[in-house]
């Protein structure tokens, strides 16, 4: 899941660097321009480690080869990897530092059906297992890396903008975590000042962006801004459970335009799965400070589903300027919410008597806020890259 992020990033360097036009390439990827932190001192392209692109030759020994090659230069100027246009079949491969992973507009990776592809490593001392392994380790990543200086994410999550980007996902389109029960709240690191900006999401079985369910380190100061959703389940969703511990807090959403969804409001108290026997049943999650502003949902099932946790409810829901249109011939209740409390405003069809109307009329209610991060006002630099003809 940390991974998935990772590589939304790498994907957002390319992408918003074209919305910008400061970013071109020929057909082939044998040229480039590109905007980076900082330029690369040596650019190789897959097909240099005999990569090829056809959709069914296994990519893995040359992406590990090239990386490896290309970590010599971590410490002298970093290096690039440029994936031209083609279907890179790949299992698992590590990155290196001061690097930069290139996908050409159309280059496409596809994941190695093949499992001996997928070691299992150590578990993340944040989480005491992998969510997908119950005998301990987890599997590794396809796109993995431990201790990693200048990847496009500089710091393993502070300071992270994720950028037009159109994701299509059969899990979570953007998933934001920071750790699990005894093994996050030990590691205590949280996820902090992450900017989502213009992104279009289909997920039809999970959330646009979710939050947790492993939170146990914290996550804190999330905007997300200019976000469309079709067809999928549910919207920016907080998922949390007894024994996580951590916080989810100052959370602000401003302009969501949603099209099919199951639910526009989700957020659970009730996640459950545990990493082992060993958490704290008295370690609650503090949810606070949730504001949506400016949204407009079409043909939805269902308008609210807000589990908080029973003695521990969630705080500070603040919803406003919300239009939901209901799927014809919906009979259930459109709100149906448990332990959570305050303010909302302007919501069609009136929300849950928890989320009363207390600031009738206000549109000022749960607004981003004005002031910048300091991830907004990062500027990249333009570079170049030519790959070499061959001799
Ligand atoms: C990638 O890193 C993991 C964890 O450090 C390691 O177990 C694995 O062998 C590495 N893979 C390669 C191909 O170097
Ligand atoms: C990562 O860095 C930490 C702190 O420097 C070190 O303790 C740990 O062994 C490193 N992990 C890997 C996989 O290199
Ligand atoms: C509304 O959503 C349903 C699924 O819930 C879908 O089958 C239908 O095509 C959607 N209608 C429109 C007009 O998009
Ligand atoms: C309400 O939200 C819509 C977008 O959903 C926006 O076009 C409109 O300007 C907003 N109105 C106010 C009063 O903020
Ligand atoms: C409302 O939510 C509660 C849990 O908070 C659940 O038990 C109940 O089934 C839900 N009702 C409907 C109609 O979805």
């Amino acid at each position: 899941m940390v991974m998935a992020v990772v590589f939304a990033v790498l994907l957002a360097t390319t992408k918003g660097v074209e919305s910008r036009k400061a970013w071109r390439e020929n057909a082939e990827g044998e040229y480039l321009e590109y905007c980076v932190i900082s330029c690369r001192a040596k650019s190789a392209s897959l097909t240099d480690f005999g990569g090829v692109g056809d959709g069914t030759t296994s990519n893995t020994k040359a992406f590990q080869e090239a990386i490896t090659y290309l970590s010599q230069y971590e410490s002298e100027g970093g290096s690039q990897l440029v994936v031209p246009p083609g279907k890179w079949i790949t299992g698992s491969f590590n990155l290196t530092s001061h690097f930069t992973l290139h996908l050409h507009k159309d280059a496409v990776l596809v994941a190695s059906q093949d499992e001996s592809e997928w070691p299992v490593i150590e578990p993340l001392p944040s989480y005491g297992r992998g969510r997908d392994n119950t005998e301990g380790g987890r599997f590794i990543s396809l796109i993995f890396g431990t201790n990693l200086t200048d990847v496009v994410i500089t710091d393993s999550c502070t300071n992270t903008r994720i950028e037009d980007c159109y994701i299509v996902s059969g899990d979570d389109c953007i998933a934001v975590k920071s750790g699990w029960d005894e093994y996050g709240i030990a590691f205590r690191m949280p996820t902090k000042q992450l900017v989502i900006r213009r992104l279009t999401c289909i997920s039809p079985f999970s959330a646009v962006i979710a939050l947790g369910s492993e939170m146990s380190g914290g996550i804190q100061v999330v905007r997300a801004e200019d976000i469309v959703a079709i067809n999928s389940e549910s919207g920016v969703r907080i998922k949390t459970a007894v024994g996580r511990g951590g916080f989810v807090k100052d959370i602000y959403v401003r302009g969501m335009t949603m099209k099919t969804m199951k639910w526009a409001f989700w957020m659970t108290g009730n996640y459950g799965c545990h990493a082992d026997n060993g958490y704290d049943p008295y370690a609650l999650p503090v949810i606070q400070n949730i504001n949506h502003h400016e949204m407009a949902a079409e043909n939805v099932t269902m308008a609210a589903e807000l589990e908080g946790i029973p003695g521990d409810p969630f705080t500070g829901i603040c919803k406003s300027n919300v239009t939901i249109t209901l799927a014809k011939n919906v009979k259930k209740l459109p709100w149906n919410c448990t332990d959570v409390a305050r303010i909302s405003s302007r919501v069609v069809p009136q929300p849950c008597e928890a989320l009363a109307d207390q600031v009738p009329g206000s549109v000022e209610a749960c607004n981003f806020p004005e002031e910048s991060l300091p991830i907004d006002n990062f500027q990249v630099q333009v570079c170049s890259y030519r790959r070499k003809p061959w001799r």
